[in-house]
């Protein structure tokens, strides 16, 4: 099948109950999207599907299909920094990083359908998003960051 990830047509081989994150991990090796619970609850996995914040564990690859998929891997254009990423380091938000990819997915996904949310409404939509760190307050302070840039 045809998946279009990053804004270019990929062919992949595989099985129909492969998740759109296997795909994208050990099909496509884009590895940027993080495997953590595995069920949807933690959102390490997440990418855009047609610019909306999913889980990419616990997406069937098959309905990817026809859609866009944007991973973290896709931010960047032209050698700059999505500035969700620019906002991101500015604040110095990660430790370790592992929730990183996720966390900046869920904050464009966010941004793109609100430019200019309300702390509240950023609490709300990354609230699915762990960051095992716990650095919260700073995720809040980067996308409140991103917003204004
Ligand atoms: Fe997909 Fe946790 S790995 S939500």
């Amino acid at each position: 099948m045809e998946l279009q990830v990053n804004g270019v047509s990929r062919s992949i081989k595989t099985l129909e109950d492969t998740s759109l994150l296997q795909a994208l991990r050990e099909e496509l090796d884009l590895t940027g999207s993080k495997y953590g619970c595995g069920e949807g609850q933690c959102g390490a996995c997440t990418v855009l599907l047609n610019g909306v914040a999913v889980r990419s564990c616990r997406i069937p690859v098959k309905s990817a299909e026809n859609k866009q998929v944007i991973t973290i891997e896709g931010l960047e254009q032209n050698g700059k920094l999505h500035p969700v990423q620019e906002a991101f380091l500015k604040v110095d938000v990660f430790q370790c990083g592992y929730c990183a990819p996720g966390m900046i997915m869920s904050a464009v996904g966010l941004l793109q359908q609100n430019a200019n949310p309300t702390e509240e409404q950023i609490i709300g939509a990354m609230n699915g998003n762990i960051c095992r760190c716990g650095t919260y307050p700073r995720i809040v302070r980067a996308i409140q960051e991103a917003a204004k840039a």
